[in-house]
């Protein structure tokens, strides 16, 4: 086990296996910036499932229990089902999941049951099929995704959870309607607080709800009571909520609001092998470079545990107090959410 300056542990490691999506979502890749023109990572920067699985593994000798696949958009880099096949066969993950946009899920949900994944966790701003289409830069519409977690519950992906980023003015009028879907459907809707990730989306604190007025909002047409904290796992970002009837709950993430950085045990690994011990971080450390030079595992164990030593972030926290504009951060696409 390893501490950081806070004294917190690491026990999740989110895995971002590409810096491409088929979405364009503007408060993530907007079109114009990420047209057809953009250069993302060329593939021999890529680290190999191989690379991937051997960093997880040392990672876990380390603390890791809980990993998560992220992108850009993990389903489409190619057989990602060989990596969950690799991952899953680590002794010490107890939990292995992928959070995707679910537009290629439908084809893939089996093959990803079968390879070891256990749950999936579903990005969809909202059911409004105008709202979705804007949000996600592409026109898309959300019968395809909605097929895809059609896909996944019948491959027994549960529990299915949906994440759905709240921007006042933009999807907010469709929350409940998002929360009435998944309740009937037996999924977890979750809903994230808008933050200020990377440096594109021009984050403005009003676009933000906060999650207190998410529940009010959701509980005026489904009530909903606070799950006891004591059921929550260690580390948990979602305050939990379930509905009064008793069927279903649901998670809300009040990340700029009631930020949760005191029992941040997350560690991200990029696509081209750098970590990085926060989500507003500017640097990763490369872990490619020294593997690809011939680095044994107790090298490559050093370099993970000076790291994690050295970890003093509490970027959620700070950022109530920052008066000027902060420093230039990683993007939320490359290291995934
Ligand atoms: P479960 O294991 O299913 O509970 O999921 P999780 O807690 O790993 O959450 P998930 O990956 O679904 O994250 C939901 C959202 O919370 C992300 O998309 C981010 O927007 C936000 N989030 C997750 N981790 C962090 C973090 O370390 N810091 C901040 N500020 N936000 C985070
Ligand atoms: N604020 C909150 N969540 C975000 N995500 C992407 N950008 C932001 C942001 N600015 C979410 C995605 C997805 C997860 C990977 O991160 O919608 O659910
Ligand atoms: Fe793609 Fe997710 Fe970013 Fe949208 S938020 S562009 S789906 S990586
Ligand atoms: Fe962890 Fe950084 Fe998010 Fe705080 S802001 S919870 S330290 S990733």
């Amino acid at each position: 086990m390893i501490a950081d300056k806070f004294n917190r542990s690491l026990r999740d490691l989110r895995i971002s296996v590409t810096d491409r999506c088929n979405f364009r979502c503007p408060y993530c890749m907007p079109a114009e910036i990420y047209g057809e023109r953009y250069e993302f990572l060329p593939k021999a920067s890529l680290l190999t499932f191989e690379e991937i699985a051997r960093l997880t593994r040392i990672m876990v000798k380390l603390g890791v229990v809980k990993v998560r696949l992220t992108g850009g958009e993990p389903l489409v880099r190619n057989e990602i089902e060989k990596l969950i096949g690799l991952l899953s066969k680590i002794d010490g993950v107890e939990d292995l999941t992928l959070t995707t946009n679910a537009y290629l899920l439908k084809q893939m949900a089996q093959k990803l049951k079968d390879a070891g994944l256990q749950r999936i966790t579903v990005s969809l701003d909202s059911m409004d099929d105008d709202v979705f289409k804007t949000m996600n830069g592409r026109g898309f519409g959300t019968e395809r995704v909605i097929e895809g977690i059609v896909a996944a519950e019948q491959a027994g992906l549960s529990p299915i959870k949906i994440n759905s980023v709240v921007q006042r003015g933009v999807n907010d009028h469709t929350l409940v309607e998002l929360a009435r879907f998944a309740k009937e459907r037996g999924y977890i809707a979750r809903f994230i607080e808008y933050m200020d990730v990377g440096n594109l989306n021009g984050w403005k604190l009003d676009q933000v709800v906060s999650a207190e007025e998410i529940v009010e909002r959701i509980s005026a047409e489904l009530p909903l009571e606070p799950v006891p904290t004591e059921s929550n796992y260690a580390g948990e970002v979602a305050l939990r909520y379930r509905y009064a009837d008793g069927e279903g709950e649901i998670g809300v993430i009040a990340s700029v609001s009631k930020p949760f950085c005191g029992d941040c045990t997350r560690m991200r690994l990029s696509p081209e092998g750098q970590i990085f011990t926060c989500l507003f971080a500017s640097v990763g450390t490369d872990l490619r470079t020294p593997m690809r030079d011939g680095a044994s595992d107790e090298d490559l164990e050093t370099i993970i545990r000076q790291t994690w030593g050295l970890r003093d972030d509490r970027y959620s926290e700070e950022r109530s107090m920052l008066t000027e504009q902060p420093r230039k951060k990683v993007e939320m696409y490359h290291i995934g959410g």
